[in-house]
């Protein structure tokens, strides 16, 4: 069974790390044979702070303002996700926030694994992230990568460490587990 998975790069600041790690898990995603993956970076989907008259949930989804449908169609065809993010705050940035409220049955009933950085790795920022997830219904697995002092790091390369490979290894072997099993619920509850 072939598996959707999108890695989503979650800050969209000026001159941010995000897109090392990003690209970084993209690469050895696409080493498994059974995962067609797909980068979304949320600077090619600005959506608007959240402004809809209706809850998605009770909207069903459907939305009128295009970059948000395109989105929704991207989060749709996913089976499972890879959250690139930051900590901001002890939290995550508010970006992915936005993001993550546009939808609500693209994401339900599919696996979300994540890859952080912070001076804790980012840790506080998915633990919280993991509340979120379970609110849409989705299953966050509980292997991710965490990667301390990102300010220190200049090139990608200084990311592809034995302990990062270890832990990027543990979360696409869970992540793919999980996202194959809903898949297959998925398909039988329909
Ligand atoms: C608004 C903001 C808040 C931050 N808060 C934290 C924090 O709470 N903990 C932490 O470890 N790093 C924090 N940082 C530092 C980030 O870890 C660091 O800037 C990192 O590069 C952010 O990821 P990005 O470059 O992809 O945006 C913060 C950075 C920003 C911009």
């Amino acid at each position: 069974m072939t598996l959707k998975i999108k890695v989503i790069v979650a800050s969209t600041r000026a001159n941010r790390f995000s897109e090392k790690p990003a690209a970084w898990i993209f690469e050895a995603a696409k080493q498994r044979a059974n995962l067609d993956v797909e980068l979304l970076d949320l600077r090619d989907y600005p959506l608007p702070f959240f402004e809809e008259a209706m809850p998605p949930g009770m909207a069903k989804d459907q939305y009128s303002n295009p970059t948000v449908v395109k989105w929704r169609d991207k989060i749709r065809d996913g089976d499972g996700f890879i959250i690139c993010t930051p900590e901001y705050n002890h939290g995550y940035p508010a970006v992915l926030k936005n993001a993550l409220d546009y939808t609500y049955f693209a994401w339900a009933r599919k696996a979300v694994s994540f890859v952080s950085w912070g001076g804790a790795g980012g840790a506080r920022g998915v633990e919280q992230l993991r509340l979120v997830a379970v609110e849409l219904d989705m299953v966050p697995t509980r292997w991710a990568v965490h990667i301390p002092n990102p300010w220190f790091i200049k090139d990608v390369s200084e990311i592809d460490t034995d302990a990062n490979r270890a832990s990027a290894a543990a979360l696409l072997d869970h992540l793919t587990w999980w996202a194959g099993a809903l898949k297959a619920a998925r398909a039988s509850a329909s």
